[in-house]
Parts: structure tokens; sequence; C-alpha cells
């Protein structure tokens, strides 16, 4: 008999792109879907036609509903899982909770789904009678499937990294502001469109657009137009942010690395104006000189998502920047070359949609272990 999944936060921005990649992949051939809402439920919605589901949304918040369901599938967030997942627990369910919000994703009876690199993990929880998968974030991801060869055979001492992410990371509301933040420069300067000026004072004009008290940063806080914001999620109170310490403690979880085999990743975190891609520049210290044909070798190797990008500047100019990625599921690493540092010291530069393989497509893929 198919299995019933709750899909909750199919609206939002993760759970859109999770609706179409469902629909893509017609994995709703393979579960009954029902659609559940935090808000509208009752309300009828006659896209589900193609789930062949009910049609009628049902109550998010509805205990005895969710009660009801083999899985919950939810992308709404983090506020509704904390408020609905010990609950539901508590009350006895045993069903499969799948998330993409972060907060149960460093509990010691919760996974992290990234099939390509942790199938045999996922496989063997679900043996062992583990409930409850998670997404990774969406960097540790991104990082993960990029250089998942040289981490499956055990050829990494240590990472650093520095991000280059998107503003979609932040949510909907993020991309909407930076759109603002676009259309409200454009405003100011079309009033005066005299490019002939000296560029600097069109320069200083433009800078004091983006400090007059209304452009809008209600979201991001600083103007993301025009620069950049070294700060990604709270503040751990080591120095870290906690976007930062994700890094290491998530891909070591994904790893299922004790804390003595560890590898140590740290860096920094940047939100940039792209608008879904995060990119990220890796510096590596390997365990030993490999050179780098062989280096590409294991990277390319690993799954069919990842793609070398030759270190020349052509196509690291076409292939490897956000808007040559955005909307695919390609996971483009270049600049990949041995450092001054040392003969065991090398870069890559990689970048992934945000919102594919950074969270939507690990749950969607997760379901297929469920069937
Ligand atoms: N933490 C990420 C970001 C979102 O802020 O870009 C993806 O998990």
């Amino acid at each position: 008999m198919k299995k019933t999944v709750g899909f909750i936060g199919w609206r939002g921005m993760v759970g859109s792109v999770l609706l179409n990649r469902i629909l893509k992949k017609k994995d709703f051939l393979n579960f009954n879907f029902i659609f559940f809402s935090t808000s509208q439920f009752s309300f009828k919605n006659p896209e589900f036609n193609r789930f062949n589901s009910n049609k009628i949304l049902k109550d998010a918040n509805n205990l005895d509903e969710l009660f009801e369901l083999d899985i919950i599938l939810t992308c709404q967030g983090s506020d509704y899982t904390n408020k609905i997942y010990y609950k539901l627990r508590n009350s006895g369910w045993s069903g499969y909770w799948i998330d993409a919000s972060s907060d149960l994703r460093m509990k010691i009876d919760s996974v992290i789904v990234l099939d390509p690199i942790n199938k045999k993990n996922i496989i063997q929880s679900i043996d062992r009678g583990i409930k409850t998968f998670i997404g990774g974030n969406c960097t540790v991801s991104l990082m993960m499937l990029a250089l998942g060869g040289l981490f499956r055979n055990d050829l990494i001492e240590w990472i650093s990294f520095s991000t280059y992410q998107a503003a979609s990371g932040g949510g909907s509301g993020y991309i909407l502001e930076l759109l603002k933040q676009i259309k409200f420069l454009n405003k100011y300067l079309s009033k005066d469109d005299n490019l002939s000026k000296s560029i600097l004072d069109i320069e200083k004009k433009i800078t004091k657009i983006t400090q007059k008290n209304s452009f809008p940063i209600k979201n991001s806080l600083v103007p993301l137009i025009l620069n950049l914001i070294p700060w990604i999620d709270l503040d751990m109170s080591s120095g870290q942010s906690k976007e930062e310490w994700k890094m290491e403690a998530e891909t070591n979880k994904i790893l299922s690395l004790k804390d003595n085999k560890k590898i140590l990743i740290d860096g920094t975190c940047v939100r940039i104006g792209s608008l879904r891609c995060h990119s990220q520049s890796f510096l590596i210290k390997l365990k030993k000189n490999i050179d780098i044909s062989n280096i590409e070798d294991i990277i390319s190797s690993d799954n069919k998502w990842v793609k070398i990008i030759k270190n020349n500047k052509n196509d690291s100019i076409k292939k490897l920047t956000p808007l040559s990625v955005t909307g695919t599921l390609n996971i483009p690493i270049g600049r990949i070359r041995k450092l001054s540092l040392g003969n065991n010291y090398i870069s890559a530069f990689s970048i992934g949609d945000q919102l594919l393989w950074g969270a939507a497509e690990p749950l969607r893929r997760m379901l297929k272990f469920l069937i």
C-alpha cells in the first residue's frame, strides 16, 4: 500500500521548488500526498488533481490529522517544527519526519540527508528504526557534493572556506528586498540620468542613495546591493557565526565521523547579492601530495552532478558563476590548483543552486528511500 505523505509549507520558496521537483520526477505516483496549511485549511485547490489526492487543504496544526500520516514532509520552517514535532512524538506518533529547517539536525536520533554522500547511513538508519531525517544546511550540502570524492577517499586534513551566499538563503523576503533596493536606486538615478558626469560624482551620488533612511533594509539590515554582508545567522559567541559553525558540525555528522577523526572546517560566510546560487572558495590541506589531474578524476567520479571546470579564465568566467548555474542541479567546481603554500595545499571554487541541491532535492530523494 502507498504511504501517505503530509506536505506542509509547500507554498514557500523551498516548498515550491520541492513541489515542482516532485511533479517533474512524478514522485506523486509512489505516494498518497495530502496538502496541509497552517492558515488556509478547508481551501479547495484544484491544482492537486495531478496528485490524485485530497483536494481540500488540511489543518497543519491539527495533531489528530497529522497523527494519521506515515510521513510528514515540512518546509514550513523552525517555528512550526518546534511547535509540532515534540507534541506529535510525545503523543506516540512514529511516522517519518522529513524537514527542511535546521532545528532537529544535530539531534542524536536524527540523520542529515544528502544521499549522494551518505546513502549507506540513510538506509542503515531506516533499518535501525530512525524516523527523523533532516536536510542539511545549503552551504554544507553544496560543499559536500563538490568535494565528495575527497571526503570519500579520506584525503582532507582540513578546509578553510569563504562563502558568497545568495539572497535566497535568507528567505524570499531577502530576494524581494534586494529587488526593492535595485528599484530604489533606479528611481533616484533615473531622475538625473546624466552619465556624462564624472564617475566619482556618480559614485558619490549612488552611495548617498544607499544611505537614505528610506532605503529598504528591513531584512538585510544594511544594503545588500553594491555591498556584501560578512555575517550569516546567529552569533555563536565564539567569534563564529552559526552558519560558519554548521560547516564543520554538519559535515562531520553527515560523514558519521567521531570526535578523534573529525575533519576541521572553518572560515567566513558572506552574503552577496546573487539570487539563488551559493558560491564557495576553498583552501584545502590534503593528507598527501596528489597531482591535479588525479584530484580532478577523484572529484568528478564521485557523483553525477559535480562537474570539473578547467582552470582557465574563459571557462571560469563562463561556467563558474551563479548565473550559469541557477535553476540547475549542476555543481561545477573549478579554480583547482596547487597553492604556493606547499604540495598538499590546493584551492577550489564551487557553486550550487541553494534551493535545489541546497534545500529541496535531498528531501525529495529521501522520500524514495521510504517507498
Ligand atoms: N543558511 C543558509 C543561508 C540557508 O542563510 O544562506 C540555507 O540553508
